[in-house]
């Protein structure tokens, strides 16, 4: 790989999780078998100068198939929404460095990457823009993105690991704002449960590797699912995603069953969540 394709890259803060995602995201798509076939992201990790290593710790195999699994279940979401709207949008909010456009892309969609401005200049000097794909650097909290949608041929807006990093308000506003906007889209996103929200906000979220996360200080539970509906009138149907089997005793078996037993329904760590929009 020539020299001048890599690049030193310096985030900190919510900005900085990006990296935790992309190592380990890199990490599982290097496996034999692996659970996310992404050698984009492969390609990408290698071309950053950053102290992966360092700041994260190496990455732990559970957390990196699990972020990958996570992954899949948003790649899922949006090939089943392109299966239905070939020429339609994909809103990414927050996207990082994430690489699904090359997972997903049918060769037709219109894909709007919308993210903070420094982020978005670290994005879009290592993945440049392309004919169907463009970053605006904008917080998703700046409603005007939604003025940049063609609403022609269908919206899926997505926040993969974002919205547990705003307000409480913020996040209900920026439901409200898609639900108000786009008429028969849908935004897929995952939230963290309130137990995991709260530890991070009194700095007690470490990894077993020594990082630790920045506060999240919005949370959801699976039994308060039903309660996104009430942040529009339009929001017509939610759903929980339910990320696919992985390898392994935990993602292959353990993983699963936390689904299936109340006991432990509000305890999961993450889930993915669709709501659907009259
Ligand atoms: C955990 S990373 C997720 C990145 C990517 N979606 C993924 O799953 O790998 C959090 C991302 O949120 C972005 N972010 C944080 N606040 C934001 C905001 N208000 N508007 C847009 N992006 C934001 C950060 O720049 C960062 O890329």
């Amino acid at each position: 790989m020539a020299a001048d394709d890599t690049r030193t890259v310096r985030l900190g803060g919510v900005p900085g999780t990006l990296l935790w995602n992309l190592h380990h995201r890199a990490y599982e798509a290097r496996q034999s078998h692996t659970v996310l076939d992404d050698p984009k992201a492969v390609e990408l990790a290698g071309r950053i100068d950053y102290p992966f290593e360092e700041t994260f710790g190496p990455p732990n195999p559970l957390l990196a198939q699990g972020q990958a699994l996570r992954a899949r279940t948003f790649d899922d979401a949006v090939r089943d929404f392109l299966a239905r709207h070939p020429d339609g949008t994909v809103v990414a909010l927050a996207e990082g460095l994430e690489t699904q456009f090359w997972r997903v892309d049918n060769g037709r969609v219109r894909w709007l990457c919308v993210e903070l401005p420094e982020t978005a200049e670290v994005r879009t000097a290592l993945l440049p823009d392309g004919e169907r794909r463009r970053t605006l650097a904008r917080s998703a909290l700046d409603l005007s993105w939604r003025d940049e949608v063609d609403t022609d041929r269908g919206v899926l807006v997505t926040a993969q690991g974002l919205l547990m990093y705003l307000r409480p308000p913020g996040v209900r506003e920026l439901i409200a704002a898609c639900a108000e906007r786009f008429p028969g889209g849908a935004l897929v996103f995952d939230a963290v449960p309130r137990w995991f929200s709260a530890r991070t906000l009194h700095g007690r979220m470490r990894t077993a590797q020594g990082y630790r996360p920045p506060p999240m200080p919005w949370g959801l539970d699976a039994g308060d699912l039903p309660r996104v509906r009430t942040a529009h009138p339009a929001v017509a149907d939610v759903r929980e995603l339910r990320p696919p089997r992985g390898r392994g005793l935990y993602h292959g078996a353990l993983a699963p069953l936390q689904y299936r037993l109340p006991a432990v329904r509000n305890l999961r760590p993450t889930m993915t969540v669709l709501a659907r929009f009259a």
